[in-house]
């Protein structure tokens, strides 16, 4: 307990008010946030919690940070739910996920430990446990780790045994966790039990059989949608396949179908979840009006680059309901942002020929969406966040149907991961692109919502023009509003 109440006074301290802060997006309140944990509805609240290191602006031992929300929209800052301080997770209360069971909050995480073996070599291993709480504190059970690596077939890894998804049907709870074989094939391991104490290993549920999507799956998560079984993953140290996972931890999901009587998921090909530059580790939870909302850490492993005087580092991207729509999956944000919007500017078959900037169009806390009707050019450009020194570019490849997204001027200062590219999907409809800003970041709504693109930018906020720029002649509509929460 002592570690829980000085990491509390600390960040109860050190937080303040910043006012860089991003207004409609869980971030960091001081120090490092990764990865979203928990994310559930209990006591008529949404909470979340993440990995956090509150003592520096880089990942460091794991504690569990927490916020609640009514909204989806405005997150209020909880008191970190765990430290790790006990033998079986000092390494780090590492990412997992939560349910209610009899009134109770539990939380399920992954404890991680690294110490000596006899022979003096240093061995790490991971395992499950859990805790119990009210919504605001809680408390670790006497009998953890309920599931340790023992339980594991012999060529499992039990270093790399991480982040639990727990759920319960028909009065069984089951659990899954990200592991990989001795050969580096990452998989899924699925548990069973009645009790949440006592588990049983039941099977491999999913396996990545060829050996080509990465190397260890990270942050399973299972869960039903329409007519299908959604499974999604992170796979670490992933090779890029045409326009598709370029990331290098990616995060992906398969549809397909399950049996529960025989455990088994028969699922399809990967497909990726975002084709930008900042996402990694959804997690998802049911709301109680049966929406499936997905919410992820807006980073990735190798683009945690920020401002030196910065004395925070992570936000969650902004929570989007998942649809099934031709085997794919749809994400929308939630609408709840809709109550939010204000100082509606529209443009309707607006010609854009040349470089143009539009009254009322500008800003940087903003919902956009830009929809084209008709397209005589082969290249339209939209800079945001921009002004004469730093801009972030979509640039639409109408033949190729390729999006191009670059951030190589937004303010960071090595322009190692600024550029991504991506395929365009369907050619039947209008290109509709809803960009949805936060100060720092730019999420990107493809054709509502089919594809996806996620970028973080470093752009001082005084950067907040919008230009469109076309090599021939366009006609669009453009919606914006202003959120102001
Ligand atoms: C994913 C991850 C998880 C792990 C956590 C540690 O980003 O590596 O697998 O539990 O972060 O912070």
């Amino acid at each position: 307990m002592e570690m829980l109440k000085s990491v509390n006074d600390y960040v109860k301290e050190h937080m303040g008010s910043r006012e860089e802060l991003p207004i409609f997006h869980v971030s960091s309140p001081i120090g490092w946030i990764n990865d979203p944990n928990g994310f559930s509805v209990y006591g008529g609240m949404i909470h979340l919690f993440y990995q956090y290191h509150p003592y520096s602006c880089e990942w460091g031992p794991m504690y569990w940070g927490h916020c609640v929300t009514e909204d989806m929209v405005r997150w209020r800052t909880m008191p970190v739910a765990l430290a790790p301080d006990q033998s079986y997770d000092k390494d780090g209360c590492f990412s997992g996920s939560a349910i209610e069971v009899d009134g109770k909050h539990v939380l399920c995480y992954t404890g991680r430990m690294i110490d000596q073996d006899k022979n003096g070599k240093i061995v790490e291993r991971q395992n499950q446990c859990i805790a119990f709480g009210n919504g605001k504190e809680y408390r670790k059970s006497e009998y953890n780790p309920v599931i340790t690596g023992d339980m594991l077939p012999k060529n499992f890894s039990r270093q790399d045994f991480r982040d639990p998804k727990v759920w319960e049907k028909n009065g069984t709870y089951y659990l899954i966790v990200g592991n990989h074989d001795n050969q580096n094939k990452g998989q899924v391991l699925l548990f069973s039990s009645k009790n949440l104490l006592d588990w049983k290993y039941e099977n491999v549920l999913a396996k990545d059989q060829q050996g080509d999507i990465g190397i260890m799956w990270e942050c399973p998560d299972f869960f039903p949608l329409g007519e299908k079984y959604i499974l999604l993953c992170s796979p670490q140290n992933m090779m890029a396949q045409g326009y598709e996972f370029h990331n290098g931890h990616n995060s992906i999901y398969y549809t397909g179908s399950f049996d529960y009587e025989k455990k088994l998921f028969k699922k399809g090909i990967p497909l990726s979840l975002d084709y930008g530059m900042d996402f990694y580790a959804p997690q998802t939870t049911e709301m109680p009006d049966g929406r499936r909302v997905m919410i992820a850490w807006m980073k990735s492993w190798d683009t945690c680059l920020i401002p030196r005087e910065q004395e925070w580092q992570g936000m969650m991207t902004f929570p989007r309901e998942l649809k099934m729509k031709c085997d794919r999956l749809v994400q929308t944000p939630v609408h709840e942002i809709d109550d939010f919007r204000r100082n509606r500017v529209c443009y309707q078959k607006k010609i854009i020929a040349g470089k143009q900037e539009l009254p009322g169009i500008r800003g940087r806390i903003i919902d956009l969406t830009v929809e084209f009707i008709q397209e005589e050019f082969e290249i339209f450009r939209i800079e945001l966040a921009h002004d004469q020194r730093y801009t972030t570019s979509f640039i639409y490849h109408v033949k190729e149907r390729i999006l191009e997204m670059d951030r190589t001027y937004c303010g960071v200062n090595r322009d190692v991961v600024c550029q991504r590219k991506m395929k365009l999907d369907s050619e039947n409809n209008n290109l509709k692109l809803r960009f949805l800003m936060d100060k720092y970041s730019i999420e990107l709504f493809v054709n509502d919502g089919c594809q996806v693109a996620t970028t973080v930018i470093a752009t001082p906020m005084s950067a907040d023009r919008i230009i469109f720029c076309c090599d021939g002649k366009a006609v669009i509509d453009i919606e914006k509003y202003d959120i102001i929460v």
